[in-house]
């Protein structure tokens, strides 16, 4: 457990997670399988067993709970959203308040959003905007992407088991995406491998055909892989040369966990369409299109009810989504985050000096990553069980992070304090000794 606090049976949390897994189908995340917790409740940073257990959650629903587990704020907005109205797809001040903050803050000329729930949902929306404006048909993604599971962004998703669920849609093709930890030679070197490969792959394969290259500013399902400085202007650059539009998808870097409102922020590019989700609106199911004037009014997709859905910027969801982000706005959860990424890097640096079988710590804010390595080097990556072992251990120690293979992910609520990184990095560090031993 957390130091500080008692380990209490774990009997009601293991019942009932049995008994759900009698009868719920198979397929759930990893980390809800492995960690077998059922919780009662969450606060802040910290989760609780339905046996009073209390874990500090790094994962926060892979980056979703942005702002905690039932902020007051937030509980505030959507108890009144409820008692008001919540469905439809009606003009609300929620929605219309959310649309004009969002218009503040998005980069540049992108004013125009249109909502949907969940995060394939809007990438492929984003993909059918990209075919409406260039009238063209194909999409370049990148290895080690993740845009979701649905059947239309599967092709450059980087999921195992896809070509078993197929015949897939043509039309996508993937290119080298730029991981300096994986690359021998200087991070400009490894940016101009990718550039180059990119553009050879589309000359190849896609030349009058490009709709799109559609690519993470920080790559999270992937590891938390951060590019080189400059990858995301050199993707425009290219997307551009091709008559075609660059999609940021900011579903796991929109609004403040990279330190920065956006990732795109970070090259100061304005995407010509952003897709974000998860953290917006702090667990509400909401994702959301955002691009320019002159793109959204594209037939097919502008056509009435062409781009709607039923839940797509109900009135719940958007109070959900106008208190989050105005939280992570009014609470400098941005600034936050870049903070206690950097804690959390030099942290892991240390324990990195430390014992020989973590590597390669990166990190843009609160999206920090680090990897299970051989002692000795830095890219033969340890196999799943010590892994597994590592992660059981700190949740066992009140720790839960997506930490059960070898590229791990770290992804708190933005609101973690200082003394809870410190806690984290001493779990890490016992369950490291033990790995080690
Ligand atoms: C970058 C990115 N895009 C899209 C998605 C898909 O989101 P959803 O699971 O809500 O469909 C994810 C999910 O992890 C993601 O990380």
């Amino acid at each position: 457990m957390l130091p500080g606090t008692e380990v209490l049976s774990r009997a009601r949390t293991k019942a009932l997670f049995s008994e759900e897994q009698g009868r719920i189908a198979p397929g759930l995340q990893t980390i809800a399988l492995l960690s077998e917790l059922a919780v009662d409740h969450g606060r802040g940073c910290t989760l609780v067993d339905l046996d009073g257990n209390q874990y500090l959650d790094l994962n926060a629903g892979v980056s979703v709970a942005s702002i905690g587990h039932a902020h007051p704020r937030y509980v505030e907005a959507l108890t009144r959203q409820l008692q008001a109205v919540t469905v439809g797809s009606f003009t609300t001040r929620a929605r219309a308040s959310l649309t004009e903050l969002i218009a503040r803050l998005a980069p540049g000329n992108l004013t125009r959003t249109q909502y949907f729930s969940g995060g394939a949902e809007a990438v492929e929306a984003a993909i059918k905007l990209a075919r409406s404006h260039t009238k063209k048909t194909d999409i370049v993604g990148f290895t080690g992407g993740f845009h979701g599971k649905t059947a239309g962004v599967l092709p450059i998703s980087d999921v195992g088991w896809k070509h078993a669920v197929g015949p897939l849609p043509p039309g996508y093709h993937i290119a080298p995406y730029p991981d300096p930890t994986m690359f021998d030679g200087t991070p400009e070197e490894c940016l101009e491998f990718s550039i180059n490969a990119l553009r050879a792959l589309i000359e190849d394969k896609a030349a009058d055909r490009l709709a799109a290259i559609l690519v993470e500013p920080v790559q999270g399902t992937a590891g938390n892989i951060v590019p080189p400085a400059g990858f995301l202007a050199r993707v425009q650059a290219v997307a551009h040369e091709f008559g075609a539009l660059l999609i940021a998808d900011e579903m796991i870097t929109g609004f403040g966990r990279t330190g920065l409102l956006f990732g795109s922020n970070h090259d100061g590019v304005v995407p010509d369409i952003m897709t974000t989700g998860k953290g917006m609106a702090g667990g509400f199911p909401m994702s959301a299109v955002i691009s320019t004037d002159e793109i959204v009014k594209a037939e097919p997709f502008s056509l009435p009810s062409a781009s709607s859905s039923s839940y797509g910027g109900n009135p719940l969801a958007s109070a959900a989504g106008l208190v989050t982000i105005s939280t992570i706005v009014d609470e400098n959860l941005t600034e936050a985050a870049r903070v206690r990424g950097a804690q959390f890097v030099d942290g892991l640096r240390r324990l990195a000096a430390k014992h020989g079988t973590i590597a390669n710590v990166r990190g843009r804010g609160l999206l920090v990553g680090f990897d299970f390595v051989r002692p000795g080097t830095t890219r033969s990556f340890l196999p799943k069980d010590p892994c597994i072992a590592f992660f059981k251990e700190c949740v066992e120690n009140g720790v839960i992070a997506m930490s059960y293979t070898p590229r791990v992910r770290i992804h708190p609520p933005l609101i973690i304090s200082e003394a809870e990184v410190n806690q984290a990095l001493e779990v890490f560090d016992a369950a490291l000794g033990r790995m080690q031993a």
